[in-house]
């Protein structure tokens, strides 16, 4: 039994300063659960003279990431720097040092999980990474241990706050883009680019984690199709509510036989589905299993106090181990039996927005093409005549198709000269 759990804390932004003030306001009720206290020896920082939201003693920072490493008293590494680089090689060196490593870096889980995870078996310590995924909202432990029994057949979810907080915003409040991302970053949910957010990668490297659990076999992130909310125009979000639709930027994992697909992009939901109620930074992740139905999970996705629950809970566990003397918690054996099928396979509905000449024989000269490569139509809306630009704009839902032969059809049809602008593609799931 160690008199004292020390952690080596790795970053002090928005998820370190959250783990960091949690530790210290819970550092009793920490203690009595895992039996010792769980005290922060060193914090890893870029610039020590920052000011910071938390409250530190300035002795504890470091800008040498050897303080961490190479102290032999710290069991436990907490990695919340993000991105790839240096932190996989800190995660790397942790625990090759025979460190237990908690971390929340989607990034490097996602591109190099499976040998970090085999590296972690080899050295007999635990690499646990809940924050990962979904924010405060239990997943991974869920998919590694209460769902274990279970097949899984799909995951729809909404995992990425700072996007489901813009589209919100658009859809219910009329703001546009620029401002409900500037207000997601200020509120910490946004990534340190925020491109990752916006064009889906944060959302995808959280797919390969929690598919690759779901579906017991290894993902990569080349087998995701990802596509961001960029090309969002606030009349997407009208019609899409005239059609009885909420438009979410959604991750989306099919088992089929041996195959599965992955695919993060903007999607119409039916507005009477529990998915297209989540507002804000609010994520859902809805899982199909053969014993227990449809579940869904649902909570705060970013930001500093529900991300350090997530953290802290893995620390506690890693800590509990240590003190019982047991060095490793059973991880799910990633198989490679399954294939990934690329987003040209897929069937599903389509949305179409586009401007097209407003005048006869337009409609069926569009028609002509869907119908030759067996798209069927199931409504189509006509709106907003510019008479000077004698334009118009066509809104096309149709029933399941391939999605090969869509793009086919997309590519032939602007090559029609009265097709003026292709503007917006969007899959819908019923
Ligand atoms: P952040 O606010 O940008 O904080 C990053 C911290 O890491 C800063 O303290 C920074 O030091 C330090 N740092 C960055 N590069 C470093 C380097 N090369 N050497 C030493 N220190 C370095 O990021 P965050 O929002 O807390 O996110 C951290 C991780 O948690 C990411 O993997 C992110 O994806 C994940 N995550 C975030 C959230 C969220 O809501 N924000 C939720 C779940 C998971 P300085 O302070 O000195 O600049
Ligand atoms: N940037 C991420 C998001 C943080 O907005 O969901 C949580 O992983």
């Amino acid at each position: 039994m160690k008199e004292r759990i020390e952690i080596g804390l790795m970053g002090l932004g928005v998820v370190g300063g959250g783990v960091e003030n949690a530790l210290r306001e819970k550092a009793a009720d920490i203690a009595k659960q895992v039996g010792a206290p769980l005290a922060v020896k060193r914090i890893l920082v870029r610039d020590p003279s920052k000011k910071r939201t938390c409250q530190v003693q300035p002795h504890l920072l470091t800008t040498d990431p050897q303080h961490i490493l190479s102290d032999p008293e710290i069991d436990i590494v907490v990695e919340v720097i993000g991105g790839e680089s240096p932190a996989y090689d800190y995660i790397k060196e942790s625990i090759s040092r025979g460190k237990h490593v908690v971390t929340a870096n989607k990034e490097v889980i996602a591109k190099h999980g499976f040998e970090l995870l085999n590296l972690a078996a080899q050295h007999q310590v635990a690499l646990l990474y809940e924050a990962s995924a979904g924010g405060g909202i239990p997943l991974i432990g869920p998919l590694r241990h209460d769902l274990l029994a279970n097949k899984i057949s799909a995951i729809h979810a909404i995992i990425n706050g700072t996007t489901n907080y813009i589209l919100t915003k658009m859809a219910l409040e009329d703001i546009d883009f620029t401002t409900a991302l500037r207000e997601a970053q200020e509120l910490g949910y946004a990534e340190a680019d925020p491109a990752s957010d916006v064009e889906g990668i944060d959302a995808a490297y959280k797919l390969v984690i929690l598919a690759a659990l779901a579906f017991q076999t290894q993902v990569l992130l080349g087998d995701v199709y990802h596509e961001g909310i960029s090309r969002l125009a606030a009349r997407d979000f009208r019609y899409a509510k005239e059609l009885g639709y909420t438009v979410k930027l959604l991750a989306i994992a099919k088992r089929e036989d041996n195959t599965f697909q992955v695919r993060v992009h903007p999607t119409f939901i039916p507005d009477d589905l529990l998915l297209a109620k989540v507002n804000g930074v609010f994520n859902a992740v809805q899982i199909d299993g053969d014993l227990t139905g449809r579940i869904l999970f649902y909570g705060q996705g970013a930001g500093a106090a529900p991300t350090s629950s997530a953290i802290l809970a893995d620390a506690i566990r890693v800590a509990q181990n240590i003190n019982q003397g047991l060095s490793q918690i059973p991880q799910v054996r990633l198989g490679q039996t399954m294939t990934a099928r690329p987003i040209s396979e897929i069937e599903t509905r389509y949305y179409l927005r586009m401007t097209v000449a407003d005048r006869p024989g337009v409609l069926a000269q569009i028609t002509r093409i869907l119908g030759e490569l067996l798209i069927s139509i199931s409504s189509v809306i006509q709106k907003g005549v510019d008479e000077r630009a004698q334009s118009a704009e066509i809104v096309i839902m149709t029933h399941p198709a391939q999605e090969r032969a869509m793009q086919q059809a997309i590519s032939q049809m602007e090559k029609l000269d009265v097709v003026k602008e292709i503007s917006n593609l969007v899959r819908v799931e019923d």
